[in-house]
């Protein structure tokens, strides 16, 4: 099979990613399921944007697209609800945010702590929120990044699991630095995946668990490099 041809939704816990635009992450985790190399099944992608290009690349890739789109509900809470109750359908056992960008509401966080996973581009704690490029650089950081983290109620505050990091360039623009963080988020979003398909990465409470361990830090990759396994 070429890559691209359909390839196969995967087999193993039923994940559900959420986008709402491009989806390069959701390309780099249907890269990964398709070269075997990331044991979970992609149940289906949700949209909360009906033109979300990420919705093309389900498509392509042969997984199931469902699309809750904001515009169509009078408000945030018939939203909240119609997106509870496709993610109940779907019957997930991992959810994933990747580039989804409305904040969810505490019930559907809370009903999925410690399976929904997030990835935030920064090195949290630094930085939550949007527009993380920019505040880096005005801030003069030597380095910036991106993590994966556990979803909690609190925006971008759950418990990491891993972070990429690159070294600031003199010379970086906003879209520089977006570039090179990206190509390690490609990396580090299939592999924290895997590791909670595979239960080597676990939320007890508030603490993350690698291999039956407490994680004190994020695991963390620098650019260039491999990283843990
Ligand atoms: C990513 O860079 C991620 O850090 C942030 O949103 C972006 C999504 O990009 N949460 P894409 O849709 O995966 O291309």
């Amino acid at each position: 099979m070429t890559s691209s041809m359909p390839g196969p939704a995967g087999s193993g816990p039923r994940t559900v990613v959420l986008i709402s635009g491009s989806g390069t992450n959701l390309q780099a985790i249907i890269d990964e399921v398709g070269q075997n190399r990331l044991p979970v099944e992609l149940t289906a992608v949700v949209s909360d944007c009906a033109d979300a290009f990420g919705l093309e690349r389900a498509s392509k890739a042969g997984i199931d697209t469902v699309v809750v789109n904001f515009g169509d509900y009078g408000n945030r809470q018939d939203f909240d609800r119609a997106l509870a109750d496709v993610l109940e359908d779907l019957e997930p056992e991992i959810v994933v945010l990747a580039g989804f960008m409305r904040i969810l509401s505490s019930t559907i966080v809370t009903r999925y702590q410690g399976q929904m996973l997030n990835i935030h581009p920064s090195l949290l704690p630094k930085y939550k929120g949007l527009h993380t490029y920019r505040k880096v650089l005005a801030a003069g950081d030597r380095f910036h990044g991106s993590t994966v983290h556990y979803v909690i109620p609190k925006l971008d505050a759950g418990p990491s699991i891993i972070q990429y990091r690159v070294a600031v360039r003199d010379d970086d623009t906003e879209e520089s630095l977006a570039t090179r963080v990206q190509q390690g988020e490609y990396v580090i979003y299939p592999r924290a995946i895997e590791w909670l398909a595979s239960k080597r990465v676990e939320l007890r409470g508030e603490q993350v668990f690698f291999d039956g361990e407490p994680l004190r830090e994020p695991k963390l990759i620098n650019e260039g490099g491999v990283g843990p396994r």
